[in-house]
C-alpha cells in the first residue's frame, strides 16, 4: 500500500498543476475514477487486518473528501478566470435592433411637442424646419448678435472645425431654434405665422441641462401685429398646454437681442414643503422667452421695418415637459431605460388633439 500523506500530497499538487478543466478532469480520474488511485487504495483495505483497515479506510476517506474539495475549487477558479476573460473581450453591438416591446410607448419629448403644436397649430401657426447644422451668421449675427456681442458667451456653443481648422467660417451646432425665424423671412415676404419645434444643443449637462435638447420657436410678423396679441397668444397657450383656466400668466421685463422689448413669461404656481404645484398660488414659475421682433432683425431678413412688426417666443421643450409630467431629472429623458418609459410615456392612442384633450 502507498503512504496517504504522499498520495495527499502528490494528488494536490497535480489539482495544483492542472492548466484548463480538461487537465482537472483527468486528474480526477486518475484519482477518484474506477481505476483511480485511491479508488485502488480503497480496494486494497480487504487485504489488511482489522484495526489497520479502520486507520488507513478513515484516511483515506478524508483524502478523497480533500482532493474532491480540491478539486472543486480549481474548477470555479477557472471558470470564474474564463468568464473574466469573455466579459473583457465581448462586446455588445449596439447597432442591432431594439427588442420588440409588446406595447409601445410614445416618448414625453415626442408626446409635448405634438401637445405644443396642437394648441399653437390651431392658433393658425404653420410648422417651419432648419437644418441643425447652423452658421453662425443664421445663429447670431443675423439675430443681432454680432461677433463682439456680450451674449454670445451666454450660450455654450458646439462649433464645428472651418475650412482649415480656422475660426472664420466655421459652422454652429444650433444653440437655439432662433435661426429659423431668419430662414422663414429669407424664404418669402410677410406675413409669417410660424412655430420651430426641433433640436438644439450647447455645452452643458447636469439635471435641468443636456448638451442636446428640444425648443419650439414662434414668430408671427404682420402689418399691425402688437404686444397684447404677443400676450394674448401665449397666456391662452399656456392654459391650454397646462390645461388650468385660470393660470396665472406674467410678463416679466428681460433681454435678448433679437427681441425688443424683450420679456420672460412666468406662469403661477405653489412650491409648499417643496412640491411644486402649477396654478393659481401666488409664486411664479418661468417658461418662456418672447418679445417683440428687433427691427434690426427684420432688417437683416429684407423685410421693411417701417411696415412691418411681430412677436417671437421660445421655449424648452424638455422644460416644459418636466413641468407638466413631473419629471424631476432632465438626463432621464436620454437613458432609453424601459422601465422609465414604461412609467413616464404614453400610449400610441393618446395622441393630444384639442377636442379629445391635451392632458391625462
Ligand atoms: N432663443 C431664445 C433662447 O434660446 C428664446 C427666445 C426666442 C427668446 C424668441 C425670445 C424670442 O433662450
Amino acid at each position: 500500500m502507498e503512504s496517504v500523506d504522499k498520495l495527499r500530497e502528490e494528488l494536490l499538487a497535480a489539482v495544483e498543476a492542472a492548466g484548463d478543466l480538461d487537465a482537472l478532469e483527468q486528474v480526477r480520474v486518475a484519482a477518484l475514477g474506477k481505476k483511480g488511485r485511491i479508488t485502488d487504495q480503497m480496494k486494497g483495505l480487504g487485504a489488511l487486518d482489522p484495526d489497520q483497515r479502520r486507520a488507513t479506510g478513515q484516511a483515506l476517506n478524508t483524502l478523497k473528501d480533500a482532493v474532491a474539495e480540491a478539486l472543486d475549487a480549481r474548477k470555479a477558479a477557472m471558470e470564474g478566470a474564463a468568464l473574466d476573460a469573455r466579459l473583457g473581450e465581448e462586446r455588445i453591438d449596439v447597432t442591432l435592433p431594439v427588442r420588440p416591446e409588446e406595447t409601445g410607448r410614445i416618448h414625453p419629448i415626442s408626446q409635448v411637442i405634438e401637445e405644443i403644436v396642437t394648441v399653437l397649430g390651431d392658433m393658425g401657426f404653420g410648422i417651419a424646419e432648419g437644418p441643425d447644422v447652423e452658421d453662425d451668421w443664421h445663429n447670431f449675427t443675423a439675430l443681432n448678435i454680432p461677433a463682439d456681442h456680450p451674449a454670445r458667451q451666454d450660450h455654450d456653443t458646439f462649433y464645428l472645425p472651418g475650412p482649415d481648422g480656422a475660426d472664420a467660417g466655421r459652422l454652429v451646432l444650433r444653440t437655439h431654434t432662433s435661426p429659423v425665424q431668419i430662414r422663414t423671412m429669407q424664404a418669402g415676404p410677410p406675413p409669417y405665422r410660424v412655430i420651430v419645434p426641433g433640436r438644439t444643443y450647447r455645452c452643458d449637462y447636469d439635471a435641468t441641462h443636456s448638451p442636446m435638447f428640444h425648443q419650439v420657436e414662434g414668430l408671427l410678423v404682420d402689418e399691425k401685429t402688437h404686444m397684447g396679441h404677443l400676450k394674448g397668444c401665449l397666456e391662452d397657450f399656456c392654459r391650454a398646454f397646462f390645461g388650468i383656466d385660470d393660470l396665472p400668466v406674467r410678463f416679466r421685463p428681460s433681454y435678448f437681442p433679437f427681441t425688443e422689448p424683450s420679456a420672460e413669461v412666468d406662469i403661477g404656481c405653489t412650491r409648499e414643503g417643496g412640491e411644486l404645484k402649477i396654478g393659481r398660488g401666488g409664486d411664479w414659475l418661468e417658461v418662456l422667452g418672447a418679445g417683440m421682433v428687433n427691427p434690426n432683425v427684420l432688417r437683416n431678413c429684407g423685410v421693411d421695418p417701417e411696415k412691418y412688426q411681430g412677436f417671437a417666443f421660445g421655449m424648452g421643450v424638455e422644460r416644459m415637459a418636466m413641468l407638466k409630467y413631473g419629471v424631476p431629472d432632465l438626463r432621464t429623458f436620454y437613458e432609453s431605460d424601459l422601465r422609465w418609459l414604461r412609467h413616464y410615456g404614453f400610449a400610441s392612442l393618446d395622441m393630444p388633439t384639442l377636442t379629445g384633450g391635451l392632458n391625462r
